[in-house]
This record gives structure tokens, sequence and C-alpha cells, in this order.
């Protein structure tokens, strides 16, 4: 038996946040797996940086392109532009992670409006992004959404990994990453009679050099790992991407060392 699908087969796919700390892992994964993507940011100058590196690596595989998920008019203008120069785009990871200035407080110090403008920036934009892509490849022949959720998406916060310091686990973040989860299964079963497949993945915590009495309580609750390499999740996206994912839709993987369980 030779296994097959896992090529992206010079496939063209956007990822949103592509300038990120995982945006920039999957915009190289989709290269290096034989794919071509499109970095888009709303950080123009970020994600023109990301495609130089990833092309001095991988030539000709990535295209800099400017957008704003919250923003229609730029949105749509990627999808009635880029593909004229560039072919048809085959999919979209919606990654991007908008908040506002006062994102991440404690429960008692969200107010309401802090709470809608996140809830509309993030599970907002993440609708606006699906609804525009998926009316796309449904018009094109179909293809493949990957949207980033979370643990935080699945159970309910572990406040006591945080203790001891600043940080917390933001209320917001709970009802969008769910959101994103349930997004995931309403675009999956509309559009799956147009070959759109949308599929989710719920990482756990990456290390980004947290305080280390977080790092140790959160690997006391995962398995050999703790904190995920940045990396860790290339392999699950690119596989959701390609045909070897070809028959799953509206599916979650929850990729965190066991945190879960
Ligand atoms: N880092 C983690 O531990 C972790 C864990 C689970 C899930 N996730 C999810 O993975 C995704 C990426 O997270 P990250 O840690 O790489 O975030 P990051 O902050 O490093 O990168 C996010 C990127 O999104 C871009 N962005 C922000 N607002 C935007 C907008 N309106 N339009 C377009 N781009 C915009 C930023 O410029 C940035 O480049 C997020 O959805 C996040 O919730 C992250």
């Amino acid at each position: 038996m030779t296994l097959s699908g896992f090529d992206l087969q010079d496939r063209l796919f956007c990822v949103t946040g592509g300038a990120g700390l995982l945006g920039k892992v999957f915009c190289t994964a989709i290269a290096a797996a034989g794919g071509r993507v499109i970095v888009s940011d709303h950080d123009a100058d970020r994600a023109q940086a990301t495609a130089e590196a990833i092309n001095a690596a991988h030539p000709g595989r990535a295209i800099a392109r400017a957008m704003d998920i919250t923003d229609e008019t730029s949105v749509t203008a990627l999808l009635s532009d880029l593909p004229r120069e560039h072919g048809p785009i085959h999919g979209l990871v919606n990654n991007a992670y908008p908040r506002n200035a006062r994102y991440g407080r404690k429960l008692e110090e969200v107010t309401y409006a802090d709470f809608c403008e996140n809830m509309a920036l993030h599970a907002g934009g993440y609708f606006l992004t699906s609804q525009k892509f998926a009316a796309y490849l449904a018009a094109t022949g179909g293809g493949s959404i990957v949207n980033l959720s979370s643990i935080y998406g699945v159970i309910a916060p572990r406040f006591e990994v945080y203790e001891g310091t600043p940080m917390t686990m933001p209320v917001e973040y709970a009802a969008i990453k769910a959101a994103v989860l349930h997004l995931t299964r309403y675009f999956a079963q509309y559009y799956r009679k147009a070959g759109v497949r949308v599929n989710a993945i719920s990482p756990g915590g990456i290390f980004d050099n947290q305080p280390e009495p977080f790092v140790r309580a959160y690997g006391a609750q995962a398995g050999q790992k703790g904190m995920l390499d940045k990396e860790d999740l290339a392999g699950t996206l690119v596989y959701l991407l390609s045909d070897a994912a070809r028959h799953m839709t509206g599916q979650n993987l929850i990729v965190d060392d066991g945190f879960t369980l």
C-alpha cells in the first residue's frame, strides 16, 4: 500500500493572520507540502516579510496580501482580484487573532462593550471570511476550510494553571472559540453537497515564553510534552487541507498532548 493524498498539489490556500506565531508555521508548512500560500494579515509589512522568508526556502510558493478579516471590502477584494493573477484559490485557514486593547482581563473587569467588541472582531471575522470564501469555493469546484479553535472552545477553563501569573483565560475567548466550533459544523453542513469541507483544529497552549509557573502547572495536566511547540500543529493542518482528508467535514481535531483528557 502506498499512502497518497498528503501532497497539496500546487493548490493555493489563504492563511489569515499569516504573519503571526502559528500563521508563519502554517504558511511554511503549506509551501513545504507542495502547495502555494497567500500570507494574508492586516499587518501588510509583516505579511510581506513572512512571504519573503518562505520564498527564500520554497521559491515562488508564497504571496503576501494585506487582508483584514473584519472588513468586508478587504475580504471580497482579495477573492475578486487575486485569482486573476495567481489562479483559483482552493482553501482558507481561519487563523487570525484579532482582539481589542483591553482584551485578556479577568471576568470582573470585562465590560459589556469589550465583550461585544471582541466577539465581533474574532467570531464575527471568522464568520465573514467563511461566508465569502465558502461561497467562492462552492462556485469554483470546492475546497477546504480549516478554523482555528482552541481546547478552551471544548472544555471549561482550568483557572488553576494561571495562579501566580498575571494571565487568565478570557471569557470572550471561551465564547469565541466555542462559537468557531459550531460555525465549523454549520458551514460544513450547509456546503457538504458543494464539495466544501470545513473542519477545525483545537490546539492546546503553544509555548511562547510564558511565565515559568504557568508552563509548569500547564504541563502537569498534560502528557510528556506539556505546552506544544508551534511546529506541532503543522501536520494536522496539512492533513485537513489535503485529499487525505477528502471525506472529512464538520470535525474538530484536538491537538493538546492529552490536556483535555
Ligand atoms: N498561541 C496559542 O497558544 C494558541 C492556542 C490555541 C489556539 N490558538 C489560535 O491560533 C490562532 C493563531 O494564534 P497565534 O498565537 O498565532 O496569534 P498571533 O497573535 O501570534 O497572530 C495572530 C495574527 O493575526 C493577525 N491579525 C489580527 N487581527 C487581524 C485582522 N483583523 N485581520 C487579519 N489579521 C489579523 C495579527 O497581525 C497576527 O499576525 C488564533 O486563532 C488563536 O486563537 C492559539
